[in-house]
């Protein structure tokens, strides 16, 4: 099961390894899991959460074939409220001025093997455990310093885990205009005055998911801050891109930050995050 949106998650739980019969949040994947075998051999596994176990015997879930339709829902968090920071929740009511800081990265968007090395791949965060995106950082920090929410545009397909054939993949969808389906449904990011759109430089233009979420969003009469990372090329064509897409928006040119500097930089983005809320 792929995760819609990012999961709320204790870091504390991060853990190696699993118990037959636990269903576990793999953040790495990210997928939802339900683990019935090779449990003696798990403890290589790292990025684990557990979320709860089976309560039928472990042989009636070997013996699925095919796929399910499945959904998670959050019954109650510890404060009693049921809202929690994901796509899903998009649908409620927001108050008159509000902010969402919507990302786009290669990290949720990727399969990546598990136990993928996130400390000496330039192009991947390792954030306590977890393997970040660049961009997803960036938005994390803004929507703390902001106090907005986050959501993850996700596509349908996954993008290969080798770098170089996303890049050419990235290439060919960018020739041909192609529209990524997406899994993520944010068609109600239009109901927010100010979206933060933090998202990677992909070939001198957005990533075309990023078309994709525009196809679907009305962002009318609303405030576009554009923060873009990137590897040399800043911004490119990408605010342009965004005006053409959206004219009846007010878009600016929020920061431009260099993808292997993003942790260095995290005290400067968050003091531009407190400044432009
Ligand atoms: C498909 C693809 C195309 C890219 N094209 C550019 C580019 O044209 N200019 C640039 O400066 N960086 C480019 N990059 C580098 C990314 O913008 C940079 O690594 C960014 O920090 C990745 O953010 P993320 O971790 O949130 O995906 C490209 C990366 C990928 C995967």
């Amino acid at each position: 099961m792929r995760c819609y949106g990012r999961t709320p998650i204790n870091e504390d739980d991060v853990h190696y390894g699993w118990l037959n019969g636990d269903i576990d949040y793999a953040l790495n994947a990210p997928y939802f899991t339900i683990l019935f075998e090779d449990e003696d051999e798990s403890e290589q596994y790292g990025y684990q959460v557990n979320i709860g176990v089976i309560t039928c015997p472990i042989a009636d879930i070997a013996a699925l074939q095919g796929s399910f339709d499945v959904r998670i829902e959050l019954a109650e968090n510890s404060e009693g409220d049921a809202s929690e920071n994901t796509a899903e929740n998009a649908g409620q009511d927001i108050t008159a001025s509000s902010a969402a800081a919507v990302y786009f990265s290669r990290v949720g968007n990727t399969d990546f093997p598990a136990g993928v090395d996130a400390v000496t791949s330039a192009s991947l965060q390792a954030d306590n455990g977890t393997i970040k995106g660049n961009a997803q950082l960036i938005a994390e920090w803004i929507s703390e310093e902001a106090g907005c929410e986050t959501f993850e545009i996700l596509t349908d397909e996954a993008y290969p885990a080798d770098y170089d054939e996303t890049v050419d993949q990235a290439k060919t969808e960018q020739r041909n205009s192609f529209r990524p389906v997406l899994r993520s449904d944010l068609s109600e990011i239009g109901q927010y005055d100010t979206i933060y759109l933090v998202i990677p430089n992909w070939w001198g233009d957005l990533p075309m998911a990023v078309y994709s979420f525009f196809d679907a969003c009305d962002l009318s009469g609303k405030t576009i801050k554009v923060c873009i990372t990137h590897e040399g090329s800043r911004f490119s064509r990408t605010v342009d891109t965004i005006r053409q897409l959206e004219p009846d928006a007010e878009v600016t040119e929020g920061l431009a930050v260099r993808g292997g500097s993003v942790k260095d930089e995290e005290q400067n983005i968050r003091q531009w995050a407190r400044e432009n809320k």
